[in-house]
């Protein structure tokens, strides 16, 4: 089981999914609740539970700014202090529940639940085509019964699209063609690049963008441990015109983006997004690509669904074998492993 980088932050929801309504969600084995404050409009994060008798807050309801236990009434503002109890005017002085930092960016809410002297929103990475103008962008979040680790080596290395998302986003060129590894131990990023000179269209992209024929092909990952993960995605008809600069022509470009945010220990949120910055008002291309991109990643899910309930019936010690295709995968465990140790400060640099 991978151990959890406790102070870092995760992506604990979309935007539009924190509002009035209130959430629960466990991250990093900490079951939360979140809403949006009437007050001011920022997203409160609280421990889950009741400090009376472990009620869910989050089956609970608002009062304005204030949680109210739906089980005997105990109530909380939004920093976790309990300023009513039922029956006596006494609140108890260890009556709070903990309150978490949390930071909304590009249309993502992140969480933090390690120590909360160390949470600096400034070192959240960006993912700006999320929610810039000139973008349009799908998304959806699955669950899955899977150690994250486990997600994330199977977007850090994406041979697995030829096998396993044949006919949606696989190719055979994705599979054989090599790729290059840069890893930034700083910053705690890895880059893995894979261009094909000369590649069949797959019909992920044949279909969303009338290319009939072959393409140049180019999937630039940048994965800023341990959650957020873009895919840099370039498409172009073989032969088109270079850019002005003479550099590879852009053609199509479309942002896939992941975060990865640990549940519980052998549960991840897998959220998922397609960006793109052509055919942006085309209510055709964009239903297409949420629905075919749902298929995709329930196809990973599934899949490792599978091999998390297979390794749990492997002997313990059992032996992987690792070739050049798993260099990004086996980079990010490192770093992962690293920030898990550090026990754990954010890395150094810029993210
Ligand atoms: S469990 Fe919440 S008030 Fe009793
Ligand atoms: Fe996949």
């Amino acid at each position: 089981m991978t151990a959890f980088a406790r102070n870092q932050w995760y992506v604990a929801a979309y935007s539009e999914e924190i509002g009035r309504e209130l959430l629960g969600r466990t991250i990093l084995g900490e079951p939360l609740v979140f809403y949006r404050a009437e007050e001011d409009g920022t997203p409160v994060a609280l421990h889950d539970r009741c400090v009376h008798r472990r009620y869910p807050l989050s089956a609970s309801g608002l009062d304005g700014d204030r949680i109210v236990c739906g089980y005997h009434g105990f109530t909380y503002d939004r920093t976790g202090t309990c300023v009513y109890v039922p029956g006596q005017k006494r609140v108890p002085r260890t009556a709070r529940v903990a309150a978490y930092p949390v930071a909304e960016q590009d249309s993502l809410v992140w969480v933090w639940v390690g120590d909360p002297a160390l949470a600096d929103p400034d070192t959240i990475p960006r993912a700006r085509h999320l929610d810039s103008p000139g973008w349009t962008t799908v998304r959806g979040m699955e669950p899955i019964d899977a150690d994250y680790g486990l997600l994330v080596d199977n977007l850090l290395d994406l041979s697995h699209e030829t096998y396993l998302h044949g006919g949606h986003i696989g190719t055979p060129e994705v599979a054989e063609t090599p790729i290059t590894t840069e890893v930034d131990e700083g910053a705690g990023v890895v880059r893995v690049s894979r261009h094909m000179a000369d590649a069949e269209c797959p019909p992920f992209y044949a279909r969303s963008t009338g290319i009939a024929g072959r393409i140049t092909r180019r999937q630039d990952i940048e994965y800023h441990a341990p959650c957020l993960y873009l895919l840099h995605s370039r498409i172009a008809p073989v032969g088109a015109a270079p850019e002005p600069d003479g550099g590879d022509p852009h053609g199509f470009h479309t942002e896939i983006t992941y975060a990865i945010t640990p549940s519980t220990g052998g549960t991840v949120y897998d959220f998922w997004a397609v960006s793109r910055d052509w055919a942006t008002d085309d209510a055709e291309v964009t239903e297409f690509l949420r629905a075919n991109n749902h298929t995709v990643v329930m196809q990973d899910v599934d899949a490792l669904n599978l091999l998390q309930r297979t390794l749990g019936t492997e002997r313990t010690g059992y032996q992987e074998l690792s070739i050049d295709i798993d260099s990004g995968g086996l980079a990010a465990r490192r770093i992962l492993a690293r920030l898990v140790e550090e026990g754990d400060k954010p890395a150094e640099g810029v993210r």
